[in-house]
């Protein structure tokens, strides 16, 4: 048996032991609450930083693509169409709403007028025109209104996409072949070739009115 000062020594090293264990224990917690902590911490500041990044990204991403456009000049522009026609008895009125839809399908933005309606400047607002106008006369262009108009504007093309149309009765679309000569004659480019139909158009001719409206643009 241990005399009273040795035991009393060993308990003093006893609680001693236990006291340091205890204090590791608490430091081992403690570590792992701020390991704990420091990950949350870390994450939120990871999400929160991403979240800014992306938000700042978008602007930016959108910023660098204008002007990359810009610069290129690869800015996607809506080419703009103009349907100018006259009329009589509706047939060639129906030609042109079909070469506006062809025109539409294809893209642009398009806008439909009357031979009274459109003027030479007019112009310059518009990437590619179509002109309509029927047999008249005697295989001739409509001359109180529409021939004036032609004689006006088909000066002042150049650059333009151009395409003719009209329908007749009776003849053999001479007229057409007139005016398609003239256009050439005064440096104007037809983007293709011009469309007749006999009488009311029938669904081959409005498809054949369609391809012409989209080749203006
Ligand atoms: C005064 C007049 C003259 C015409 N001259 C011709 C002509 O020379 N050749 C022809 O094929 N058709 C001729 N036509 C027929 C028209 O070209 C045909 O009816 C056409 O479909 C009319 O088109 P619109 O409905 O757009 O007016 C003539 C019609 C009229 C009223």
């Amino acid at each position: 048996m241990l005399p009273v000062s040795s035991r009393t020594m060993v308990g003093t090293a006893n609680a001693s032991v236990h006291g340091r264990c205890m204090e590791m224990l608490h430091m081992r917690v403690k570590l792992l609450q701020d390991t704990a902590s420091a990950v949350m911490y870390i994450t939120d500041y990871g999400r929160a930083a991403g979240e800014a990044y992306f938000s700042l990204l978008s602007p930016v991403r959108t910023a660098a693509i204008q002007f990359y456009q810009f610069i290129t000049g690869r800015r996607t522009k809506m080419s703009k169409v103009a349907v100018v026609y006259w009329s009589g008895t509706g047939n060639t009125e129906a030609m042109a709403n079909s070469v506006a839809d062809g025109a539409r399908a294809a893209g642009a933005d398009v806008k439909v007028f009357t031979s009274a309606e459109f003027g030479p400047a007019d112009i310059a607002g518009f990437d590619g025109i179509a002109f309509g106008c029927p047999a008249m006369g005697a295989e001739v262009l409509e001359e109180s209104e529409f021939q004036p108009l032609w004689d006006d504007v088909k000066i002042k093309l150049s650059g333009k996409k151009v395409g003719l149309f009209g329908s007749y009765g009776w003849g053999s679309g001479e007229w057409m072949d007139s005016w398609a000569e003239d256009a050439k004659m005064s440096n104007v480019s037809l983007a293709a070739d011009p469309v007749i139909a006999n009488n009311e158009p029938d669904d081959e001719a409005k498809s054949a009115c369609e391809a012409l409206g989209a080749a203006l643009v």
